[in-house]
Parts: structure tokens; C-alpha cells; sequence
């Protein structure tokens, strides 16, 4: 797609990539990530205004370390080295590196020698922490550069060649740890490069509208909403580029929370001039699943099931050609691996279980470049109340996998009333917005219990609520006791068939945050 000024950073395979893409972008300036394999030819398609070079888990001193066309160094536009970035540039420019024994990890003092404009303005006065993750460090830069920075135990922090264009850092400008990162990164793409910001989500919508008008045509398109915020972004920019040419589906499976079908697809509809078609398909879903307690088994069934429901509905469509999905930028991003040498592998699309070349569909994916939180302020564009735009995130099976064992309708509506106390309490108490996902899980034990001068013999339910940046890691939630404990009253006292609750106290790994 074509955008304003666009910064293209060159992946090393550092665990820090996606994030320099995202700062850049904060910035208001689009980035992409590319390999670091990239031919020469392909990077100045690009048209970049200027590089970066990720950092990376490699030594520049190794035979089979990922390498560079030197040509990116007489580009002509700025380039900037970030850890592993700045030794390949110096390795290649004939600086002198140094193998550690050791890696050094974690906050350093920066003494700022020289700042030039990539370390202009930086607060220095109460000392400057950085944050270095290397084990290979510059002892020597080469020649032409100048150092700008250093630490207690290294000579070159930071260098700049002004005359050619290239920078360099050891540590990592794009981390929080960084005091003044995005200064930094600033000065790089201001100062220095000259980009200018254009990347906007309002920008987004217009060009994306515009693009999606145009590749579509006059032929239909067709969307599944799951009522999550990717999808319902997908349908409502759909809408606004191509209006009824877009049909959306809702399958309710019946394994979803407490009024979900209304609090969603109900708002959309109302505000909305969608063409909506909402399949009620919660018997047959129940139906698959009865007796079946196997975690994959469930997924596989509610999988297969999805996707013959959601093929008979499409096929009753005339002209369409597209399924539209919600494919997010870190989806898309090749990442490279440096087993064996480079090699670009992409990672695989989560499109949901071949549909597209099953129905014989076109794809359209109008969030592909797009990052989480930018998805999020597509949707404040788009109008969306925050209440759809900053909902927990919610697996495709549902309920189904926080009911441990068999589903029933009993135990079914046994999670779905012990999980809407969790919500109403998350929500009332502020804590909600704060956490990464919070809800109920029913075990498959029974416990004795007394309520009143009788004996009970009732379920367990888990109170799960994680703190997560991107549910690769989590860990559990340090929630008020009061509200742990009005959360456990509430439950108690109002769902029939539970008399304990328990709170989930494991972090993610070595847990996972859902039960199954
Ligand atoms: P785990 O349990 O793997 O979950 O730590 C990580 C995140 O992914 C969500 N999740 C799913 N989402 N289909 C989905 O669409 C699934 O099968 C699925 N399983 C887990 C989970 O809610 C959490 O946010």
C-alpha cells in the first residue's frame, strides 16, 4: 500500500523488532520490517527515507552469522544500527568488534561525549540509563565516525558518520527501560532523516476505504464477525468502502458469555445499515460436543462446525468473490531464522482452517499492516464505544474451553452466570480496563459446602485475571482482596450449583491462561 514516507527496518532476528516498528509508527511515520535478506534491488523498491538495522541473537564474528548487501551503507538515506545492527555496520565498514564472553544485560550508564543530533536534547542531569542485551560490543569505530557515547565498560555506546549517513547504538532505543528512547528515535527520523510524519489512523481509514473500493470492484464480499474487535474493524471498514456488497455472518455457537450476541452484533446492527445475518446454530454446536471432554477434540469439533456453518450461509450469497479477515500486521512480518544460516520463513496465517480455498474465495485482509493498538484506533475512528473497542479478548471455542470436561446446557449457563459476575465486578471496580483478560472457569469437581443449616455438594468455579502486553506471557493478577472477595460472595450466593470459588495463581509460562 502506499503511504507517505515510509522507514524500512531490516530484521536480525531480534525479540525487539516489532517494537522498533512500533515506536517508529508512534512517531507518526510508517515502517515495515523486512528480512535482513533482502536484495539490494528489493529494499530501494521500497523507496525508503531511511533504514534501521534490528538488532539480533547472532555474533558478526561468526561464519554463518546473518550479513548484509553492503550496498544498504551507500543507500544515500540515513541508516541506523541497533545493537547487532551497529556491529554489523561497523564489521562491514572495517571497525574492530570485540567477542564477549559474556553478555551484558540490563541498565547502563550513559556518558554522553559528543551527542550530534541523534543524542540532542537528551536529560542528562540525574545520569542516563540505557538499556544494553549484547554479548559482542565496537571497540574501535570505523573510520570516519565519531563516538557520541560510551559506558563504564565500553569506549562506543554510540557513533555517527554524518557525511555517509550512518548511526549507531549499542543499546536498545526502542525499550521503555531506555530513559529518552524515543528522543533518540525521534532525532533519527526528524532531525537527521528528514521523514515526515504522515501515518495516521484517519489516514489509514481514508487510503484503506479507497484501496478496498477499488480491489473489490462491484463483487460481493463476505465477512465472519465474531463480535471481537478485529473482525467487527474488518466488516465496519468494509462497510464504509463497499456498503451491502458486504455480507456479514454471526455464527452463535451457544458457547458464548453473557449477553454477547446483543451487547455486539445488537449495537452494530443498530448502528449500522449492515447486511447482517446471524445463524443460530447453538444446537447443532451442543449437539457435536455432547460427551466430549478431550481440550482438542473440542476445539477440532467447534472448528469443522464453524466452518460448515459458515460455508452453507455464504454459498446462499450471490456474486461474492472475497472473505474478508482480520489478519494483524505480526501475523504477516517474515521472521527470520538462523538456524543453518539465514533463511525467511513467514509464519503461518491463523485463517480460519483453509476456508478461503475451500469456498474458492479472494482474500481481503485490510488490518495486515496493522498492530494491535492501532487496530484499536481504527476503531475510535471508525466510532466504536469503548466498550467494543477495549473488550477482553475471547477464544474462538468459548466457553467451551474454560468448562474442564463434558458441556451441558447446565454448565453452560453455570460459567456463563458465574462469568458475568466477574465481568459486572471487573467493570465496577475500574479494574477492567486494567487487566489483560479476567473470567470464570468451571471445574469438573465437586466440593462439600454448607449453606444455611444444609449440606451442599456443588461445583467449583476458578477466577482467572492476568496482567499480559501480548498473551505470550502473563501473570496473574494482584486484584484488591475486597473485590477477590465480593467476586467469590457474589458467585456463591447467585449461581445455584456453585459453592467455592478459587483464584488461579500461576503465570504464564510455565501455565497457559486459558484452563484448556
Ligand atoms: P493461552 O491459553 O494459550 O491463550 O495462554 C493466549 C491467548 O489466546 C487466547 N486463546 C485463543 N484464541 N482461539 C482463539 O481465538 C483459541 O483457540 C484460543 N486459545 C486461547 C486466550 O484467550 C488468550 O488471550
Amino acid at each position: 500500500m502506499e503511504h507517505h514516507d515510509k522507514v524500512v527496518i531490516l530484521d536480525f532476528g531480534s525479540q525487539y523488532t516489532q517494537l522498533i516498528a512500533r515506536r517508529v509508527r508512534e512517531a507518526g511515520v510508517y515502517s515495515e520490517i523486512v528480512p535482513c535478506t533482502i536484495p539490494l534491488d528489493e529494499l530501494k523498491a521500497h523507496d525508503p527515507k531511511a533504514v534501521i538495522l534490528s538488532g539480533g541473537p547472532a555474533s558478526v564474528l561468526e561464519d554463518d552469522s546473518p550479513g548484509v548487501d553492503d550496498g544498504v551503507f551507500a543507500l544515500g538515506v540515513p541508516v541506523l544500527g541497533i545493537c547487532y545492527g551497529m556491529q554489523i555496520m561497523a564489521h562491514h565498514l572495517c571497525g574492530r568488534i570485540t567477542q564477549a564472553t559474556d553478555r551484558e544485560y540490563g541498565r547502563a550508564d550513559l556518558d554522553v561525549v559528543d551527542p550530534g543530533l541523534l543524542l540532542d536534547g537528551l536529560r542528562t542531569d540525574e545520569g542516563h540509563k540505557v538499556w544494553m542485551s549484547h554479548g559482542d560490543h565496537v571497540e574501535a569505530a570505523p573510520e570516519g565516525f565519531k563516538v557520541l557515547a560510551k559506558t563504564g565498560s565500553l569506549d562506543v555506546a554510540a557513533m555517527s558518520d554524518p557525511a555517509r549517513k550512518l548511526y549507531a547504538l549499542q543499546f536498545h532505543p526502542e525499550v521503555a527501560h531506555t530513559d529518552d528512547g524515543e528522543i533518540i528515535l525521534r532525532n533519527f527520523l526528524f532531525k537527521i532523516a528528514q521523514v515526515k510524519p504522515g501515518w495516521t489512523m484517519a489516514s489509514f481509514v481514508d487510503h484503506t476505504t479507497a484501496e478496498l473500493r477499488e480491489a473489490v470492484g462491484d463483487a460481493g464480499v463476505v465477512c465472519g464477525l465474531s463480535g471481537g474487535i478485529d473482525s467487527t474493524v474488518v466488516a465496519l471498514l468494509l462497510h464504509k468502502a463497499i456498503g451491502k456488497q458486504l455480507t456479514c455472518i454471526f455464527v452463535d455457537n451457544g458457547l458464548l458469555r453473557h449477553q454477547e450476541r446483543e451487547e455486539v452484533i445488537g449495537y452494530l446492527d443498530e448502528h449500522f445499515d449492515l447486511n447482517l445475518v446471524v445463524v443460530d446454530a447453538r444446537e447443532r454446536f451442543l449437539s457435536k460436543l455432547t460427551g466430549v471432554s478431550d481440550p482438542e477434540e473440542k476445539r477440532r469439533i467447534i472448528g469443522y462446525t464453524f466452518i460448515d456453518v459458515f460455508e452453507e450461509e455464504a454459498n446462499k450469497l450471490d456474486g461474492v468473490k472475497y472473505l474478508a479477515q482480520g489478519t494483524l500486521y505480526p501475523d504477516v512480518i517474515e521472521s527470520v531464522s538462523f538456524k543453518g544460516g539465514p533463511s525467511a520463513v513467514i509464519k503461518s496465517h491463523h485463517n480460519v482452517g483453509g476456508l478461503p480455498e475451500k469456498m474458492n474465495l479472494d482474500l481481503v485482509e485490510p488490518l495486515r499492516e496493522l498492530f494491535k493498538d492501532e487496530v484499536r484506533k481504527v476503531a475510535v475512528e471508525l466510532g466504536l464505544p469503548d466498550y467494543i473497542i477495549w473488550r477482553h479478548p475471547f477464544p474462538g471455542p468459548g466457553l467451551a474451553i474454560r468448562i474442564i470436561g463434558e458441556i451441558s446446557p447446565e454448565r453452560l449457563e453455570v460459567l456463563r452466570q458465574s462469568d458475568r459476575i466477574v465481568q459486572q465486578e471487573l467493570r465496577a471496580s475500574g479494574w477492567y480496563q486494567k487487566v489483560w483478560q479476567g473470567f470464570a472457569v468451571l471445574l469438573p469437581l465437586k466440593t462439600v459446602g454448607v449453606m444455611g443449616d444444609d449440606r451442599t455438594y456443588e461445583s467449583v468455579v476458578a477466577l482467572r485475571v492476568v496482567d499480559s502486553l501480548d498473551a505470550m506471557t502473563a501473570d496473574w493478577t494482584r486484584l484488591p482482596p475486597d473485590l477477590v472477595a465480593r467476586i467469590s460472595n457474589r458467585i456463591i450466593n447467585e449461581v445455584r450449583g456453585v459453592n467455592r470459588v478459587v483464584l488461579d495463581v500461576s503465570s504464564k509460562p510455565p501455565s497457559t491462561i486459558e484452563w484448556e
